[in-house]
């Protein structure tokens, strides 16, 4: 039988794609992070030199861009043509960049394309900010996972200590809320809660509690 579709969206930080991940390991379904295809885009305009208001260009890069997502062990590798980008991709910068191009439409129109493609046919766990109220309006669940920015920003910056970037906690909160920003106040498919969406605070939960509430909510509907 076909797989359900189900979304996680919310804020930067918050756990999504911790619970993401490990939901698609534990049903064997295909973690979708739509969040590395914008910044893959980044990513990719940033060394071609564009300029990040020329939205014609970047339109036409996520187009036809020569990307793709790979299940791997923990989540997704990221390649752009035949480079492993998966950490390029995970620094402060493109952090900033990725939701800078995210505003623009023709961009958002182009990554929409790839993202329904790759979720049709169910078994997918699709991640981001507007999975359940654009990509996705009909998944059988959604979830809005969601945590206090000091919460986030705090993740956050342990787990960029631990990669060994060096970053001082208040750039991780002041970079967090600027996103934040961005990510709820633009025009075209910002951050809401989706209609139907359960909303999990994860504050003062582990992973493992979150995944036991999002199992939880999946029984009652399988
Ligand atoms: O989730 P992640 O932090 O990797 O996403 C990077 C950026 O991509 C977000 O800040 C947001 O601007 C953008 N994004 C989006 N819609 C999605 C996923 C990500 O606008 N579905």
């Amino acid at each position: 039988p076909r797989g359900l579709l189900i979304t996680i969206d919310g804020p930067a930080g918050a756990g999504k794609s911790t619970v993401a991940k490990k939901l698609a390991k534990k049903l064997g379904y295909l973690y979708l992070d739509t969040g590395a295809m914008y910044r893959v885009v980044a990513l990719a305009a940033q060394r071609l030199g564009l300029d990040f208001q020329d939205k014609e260009k970047l339109g036409e890069l996520a187009r036809t861009l020569d990307f793709k997502l790979v299940p791997a062990e923990n989540g997704v590798k990221v390649f752009l043509g035949h480079e492993d980008v998966s950490e390029a991709i995970r620094t402060p910068e493109i952090d900033r960049l990725s939701s800078v191009v995210a505003r623009i439409p023709s961009v958002r129109e182009a990554l929409k394309i790839r993202q329904q493609a790759m979720g049709k046919d169910g078994g997918v766990i699709a991640e981001g900010r507007d999975m359940g109220s654009v990509v996705f309006p009909d998944a059988e669940i959604k979830f809005f996972i969601t945590a206090s920015l000091e919460a986030r920003a705090k993740r956050r910056y342990e787990e960029q200590k631990q990669r060994g970037l060096k970053v001082s906690f208040e750039e991780v909160l002041s970079n967090l809320r600027e996103r934040d920003e961005r990510d709820s106040k633009r025009e075209v498919a910002p951050l809401v809660v989706p209609e139907g969406a359960l909303v999990i605070d994860t504050s003062g939960l582990t992973p493992d509690q979150v995944l036991e509430i999002v199992l939880k909510e999946i029984e009652k509907v399988k």
